[in-house]
């Protein structure tokens, strides 16, 4: 007889109990392998799922819904979700979650490793030493900038800027902020993008990736900035328009960069980003902690969880789908 409990496709292996917490109540399809579904394989085992739990680097989009007969629920693993079509999403009643908060801290932690490797040269001259380069102590040798007394400019005040924000105070730095909605916070100077971008020091960006911040720290963006700055990027790389970056390092017109995201990831061994000694790549690791990962991977089971049952999931990014369609992601009466 067939079965009754709903399907669920996790496109990856996660940490935690998450898996085991699906298949209480669902037949879970996990996907074994180190690099992701090909985008038929998500489809085909997409199709006859009630719940996807996917992750940032799978695209779930209008042509992948289209397939998907059955799906009641999409839950992303990630706290961005610009690889979910949300409008898709909404349009077919799909309720679609993330996992706000819990990378929150993590994040705001490596942006300040990025912060303080960029400006003090650190992977630069641990490089150094490997090529035998270090033969004695030199007045200036591998100088980098002092942070105190300096100002930091965060672009886009969420919960991530703003702990970021929060911990630029032990540097004794001055914060400027910009974001769109703007609220008063202590300690923090709101100005326009670009009077940020010519009076900070270290520029890290932290607004979500939409259409309206796609390239948004072009090259006329990074001529505003000063030649001693440092641009630092842990929330999306298409936010950051990559060849003029390079341009601007290579010529010295920006002193560093430390990107833990970029435009096409994993970035190319042979992108000129990665030639270039005033600049720091890592492979989008902000959230990578063992606790927030786990954590990350329950909220994501919690929502797989809620919209089986077909309750509000605990963190919805399109709300809008309750009350659009009856019987839809709504809690049974
Ligand atoms: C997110 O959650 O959006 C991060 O980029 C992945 O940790």
């Amino acid at each position: 007889m067939a079965s009754q409990r709903p399907r669920v496709f996790v496109t990856r292996r996660l940490p935690g109990d998450a898996v085991e917490r699906l298949a209480a109540v669902a037949e879970v399809d996990v996907w074994p392998e180190r690099l992701p579904p090909p985008s038929a394989e998500l489809a085909r085992r997409a199709a006859d799922a009630d719940g996807l739990l996917v992750l940032l680097t799978d695209r779930v989009d209008a042509a992948l819904l289209d397939g998907c007969g059955h799906l009641r629920v999409v839950a992303n693993m990630a706290v961005g979700y610009d690889n979910l079509d949300v409008g898709a999403l909404t349009a077919r009643g799909i309720p679609a979650g993330n996992t706000p908060g819990v990378l929150t801290e993590s994040t705001a932690e490596l942006t300040w490793a990025l912060i303080l490797a960029a400006t003090r040269r650190v992977v630069e001259a641990e490089r150094a030493i490997r090529r035998g380069e270090w033969v004695t102590w030199e007045p200036g040798f591998l100088l980098g900038h002092d942070l105190a007394g300096g100002t930091l400019g965060i672009v886009g005040f969420g919960k991530i800027g703003a702990a970021v924000a929060r911990r630029a105070r032990c540097f004794d730095l001055r914060v400027l902020a910009w974001t769109p909605r703007p609220k008063p916070v202590e300690g923090v100077e709101w100005v326009v993008l670009d009077e940020l971008l010519a009076r900070s020091d270290v520029v890290s960006v932290h607004c979500a990736l939409t259409p309206t911040t796609k390239g948004l720290i072009d090259a006329r963006a990074l001529a505003l900035m000063k030649p001693s700055a440092v641009l630092v990027n842990t929330a999306r790389g298409p936010i950051v328009d990559q060849a003029a970056l390079a341009g601007a390092l290579r010529e010295r017109r920006l002193f560093a960069a430390a990107l833990d995201v970029v435009e096409r990831e994993p970035i190319a061994p042979d992108d000129p980003l990665l030639s270039l000694d005033n600049c720091l790549v890592v492979p989008h690791i902000g959230s990578a902690t063992v606790a927030t990962r786990a954590r990350m991977a329950a909220m994501a089971a919690d929502n797989v969880l809620a919209g089986l049952r077909g309750e509000r999931l605990p963190n919805c990014v399109n709300p809008e789908v309750y009350g659009q369609r009856p019987g839809q992601g709504r809690r049974p009466p």
